[in-house]
């Protein structure tokens, strides 16, 4: 099979990421870098840089991009590439708000090239692991889905004057990920509930945050979070997916699941029951099990795979246009639950739009 020929487009932090990763794929070549700021990257990796997209599209045959530039540039960024007939894989977040992710998916609809937005912890088979436990049913019904993600960000990451800013926060950069998961384990969410605090950095932008969630199938949710508190409790502290920019702490647990007929924590894979024909009763003791979880593989990798194989026709992205603009309706929801203190449904934001 041949190899598929890849572009990065953005050569920041998350693109030379992804450069590592295409290298290190056994079916995909680097083959060029557009971004009208720095060619360092390409001269790295020995690759052409161009400052266009257009150069780009005119001197480089392209099977798939990786878009990992500003979010500001996302929509226009992959518009740009489907015109060009070439699959993307789209760093998150697929757009700055709904309006834009809907002319996004609007163009992907009328052109029909597929994207595959960069929610790279479905690809961990962790995540893979703990939904077909929920799927065999040793949760049952789910009643209740605690999350955590609590870590504290070096003072210096806040002389950068944008991560100072409100929309900047532990929110928008680190909890959209925990609130892609739970709906991939636990279905949509209808309505929220949110309180931000400012105590601790005294910034415009929230440095903890509580969230509370109704799923669709009833079940109910929240999502605590702090980038300012000592905590070993967080996705990538616990999973060690992301051993280069977080300590580890792979004996705790970050995401706490319980329902009709046991319970389950994410990603160390335990899970409790009653035993095999005793009453339920919450004086009966639960018998612990566990499944081991697989933390070999790289989860790059794994989404890389995955983009080849939707380049290929062979799949569809596991993480859609039309999947990710439920996060993003998710984040505007929650931010307006914080502000105004009160519930905010889902479905109200659906019929604005509707109706705009
Ligand atoms: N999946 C994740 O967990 C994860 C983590 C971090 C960042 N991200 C996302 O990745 C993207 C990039 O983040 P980053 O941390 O690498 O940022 P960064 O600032 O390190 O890099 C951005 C790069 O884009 C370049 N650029 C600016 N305008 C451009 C344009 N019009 N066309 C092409 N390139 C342009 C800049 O020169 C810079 O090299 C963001 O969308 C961010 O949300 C995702």
């Amino acid at each position: 099979m041949s190899l598929k020929k890849i572009a990065i487009i953005g050569a920041g932090v998350m693109g030379k990421k992804h450069a590592q990763t295409i290298i290190q794929h056994p079916l995909t070549e680097l083959v060029a870098v557009c971004d009208p700021f720095s060619d360092a990257m390409a001269k790295e990796f020995a690759v052409p840089n161009f400052q266009d997209l257009n150069e780009l599209f005119k001197n480089q045959l392209i099977d798939g991009v990786i878009i990992a530039n500003p979010n500001r540039f996302h929509v226009s960024t992959a518009i740009t590439c489907m015109q060009h007939g070439i699959p993307c894989l789209l760093e998150k977040p697929l757009a700055l708000n709904t309006e834009e992710a809907l002319s996004l998916i609007s163009e992907q609809e009328k052109l029909n090239i597929p994207i595959l937005v960069g929610h790279h912890r479905r690809h961990n088979p962790i995540i893979q692991q703990a939904k077909e436990l929920i799927e065999k049913g040793i949760v049952g019904e789910i009643n209740t889905f605690n999350a955590l993600w609590s870590v504290y960000k070096p003072d210096p990451y806040f002389d950068i004057e944008w991560h100072r800013k409100a929309g900047a926060g532990v929110l928008a950069i680190n909890l959209v990920h925990d609130l892609d998961l739970m709906r991939y384990l636990n279905g949509e969410i209808v309505s929220v509930q949110a309180m931000t605090s400012h105590k601790n950095r005294q910034l415009d932008v929230e440095d903890t945050i509580s969230i509370l969630v109704r799923f669709e199938n009833g079940a109910l949710g929240t999502l605590l979070a702090s980038d300012a508190a000592v905590s070993p409790w967080g996705w990538d502290q616990n999973t060690e997916e992301n051993k280069n920019s977080f300590a580890t702490s792979p004996d705790q647990d970050c995401y706490y699941i319980s329902g009709s007929q046991g319970a389950l924590s994410v990603p160390n894979l335990e899970y409790w029951n009653y035993p095999e024909n005793s009453q339920k009763s919450w004086a009966v003791n639960l018998v612990k099990n566990k499944i081991e979880p697989n933390k070999q593989e790289d989860v790059y990798l794994l989404q890389l795979s995955h983009f080849v194989d939707v380049i290929n026709g062979q799949v569809e992205p596991i993480s859609s246009p039309q999947d990710a603009i439920k996060n993003i309706q998710l984040l505007e929801c929650i931010e307006q639950a914080a502000k105004e203190q009160r519930t905010v449904h889902l479905s109200s934001l659906t019929q604005l739009q509707k109706t705009a």
